[in-house]
């Protein structure tokens, strides 16, 4: 074997594969996934249906400008459909993004505990990803401004963030945006924000519709529950969609994604439903948890980051897994440097109460 081989690009052997969310639990019958934030309600009926009528054209190739998707989310938002480009998730969107605007020297700011595809992407593309602290678990207008050099290029902010479920309001976006360089890519990833009840919360439209300098992504893998169709779309100023429909691949977004996507985003109601639980049982944890001595950052999302102390007995990696033996899978965050949480999704009613009856009898455990 010859000593020189084939090397990825610099920065790709810096990335820590992402790691997603268990779904098993070895020995265990009845399983709650609790760990990637998918919907307990399921995807609506009418998605269901448009994806199985979609099986009678699996031979054609797809709509590669995803006409019909663009048209119905640009219908349910009041948006043009030319500003709307749609992807294989919205991670897929945010490494366009930085394929897009990233290079050699360039860099992209995320905070502490940002999403950790926002760090992958960067890398992936040959940027330097700049870290900044946030302020109680919460993105800091003022850190990442303070951070903004001539080498930036994209700030990724996650609003509602992931995993810690806290938001800026849309009073601190718009500082944030306005002291942002006008050749800086703000992207704002609203992953979450179908499930934010806060009056001063925007999910990003308003900002892009009149910047140029800001997009904002969005997914169908949380409310809408089609998380397994990969599919995210994103809304931003024409120069950016246009940049990002020449290096796409020409069919990345599949028929059936397209057609329970136009369907899921056209049942209102089911969305609503689904909201609705989620605030009813995201104040359950939140308040039942917190009475347990166990402090919960508070969320805006479909999820709670559950702190838990370090005492022998009682950590987060011991909690984790103690819930798990009963089938309750948590996520675990120390890739979001928070070794000490677990997120937990925002389950069905019965799982959203087995998981505080067990993190009761976890903390009432001797050491
Ligand atoms: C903040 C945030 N952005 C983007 C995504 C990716 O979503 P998708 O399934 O659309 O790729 C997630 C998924 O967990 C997320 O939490």
């Amino acid at each position: 074997m010859s000593l020189q081989r084939p090397a990825p690009r610099p920065g790709v052997l810096q990335i820590q594969a992402y790691v997603p969310g268990k779904s098993s639990a070895p020995g265990v019958e009845k399983i709650y996934k609790l760990s990637s934030n998918e919907t307990p309600l399921g995807a609506s009926p009418k998605a269901i249906e448009a994806y199985l009528a979609a099986a009678a054209t699996l031979h054609d190739y797809p709509d590669g400008s995803a006409t019909r998707l663009r048209e119905a989310i640009g219908h349910t938002f009041g948006l043009d459909p030319a500003r709307i480009i749609c992807g294989a998730g919205s991670d897929e969107l945010l490494n366009l993004l930085a394929h897009a605007y990233l290079g050699p020297n360039d860099e992209a700011i995320h905070t502490l505990h940002g999403f950790l595809v926002y760090r992958i992407a960067t890398l992936a593309s040959g940027g330097t990803p700049i870290v900044v602290p946030e302020k109680n678990y919460t993105a800091d207008a003022d850190q990442i401004l303070g951070a903004v050099t001539a080498r930036t290029r994209l700030v990724f902010l996650a609003n509602p963030n992931n995993p810690t479920g806290t938001y800026l309001p849309f009073d601190e976006l718009k500082r944030l945006h306005a002291g942002i360089p006008p050749d800086v890519l703000l992207v704002i990833d609203a992953a979450y924000a179908e499930y934010v009840r806060r009056n001063d919360y925007e999910a990003g439209i308003e900002l892009v519709a009149t910047c140029d300098n800001v997009v904002m992504c969005r997914t169908f893998s949380k409310i809408h529950g089609l998380a397994a169709l990969r599919l995210g779309w994103l809304y931003g100023p024409v120069h950016v969609v246009d940049a990002l429909n020449r290096i796409r691949g020409p069919f990345n977004v599949n028929t059936p994604a397209i057609a329970a996507g136009a369907a899921a985003m056209e049942d209102t109601a089911h969305v609503q439903m689904s909201a609705e639980h989620n605030a009813r049982w995201l104040g359950f944890l939140t308040e039942e948890i917190g009475k347990l001595g166990l402090a919960v950052t508070p969320s805006v999302a479909n999820f709670v980051l559950i702190h838990f102390p370090q005492t022998k007995g009682h950590t987060a990696a011991e909690a984790d897994a103690f819930l798990t033996a009963r089938g309750l899978i948590l996520r675990q965050v120390s890739a979001y440097h928070l070794p000490h949480a677990l997120r937990c999704s925002v389950g069905s009613e019965e799982a959203n109460r087995l998981v505080v009856q067990s993190l009761a009898e976890f903390l009432d455990r001797k050491a």
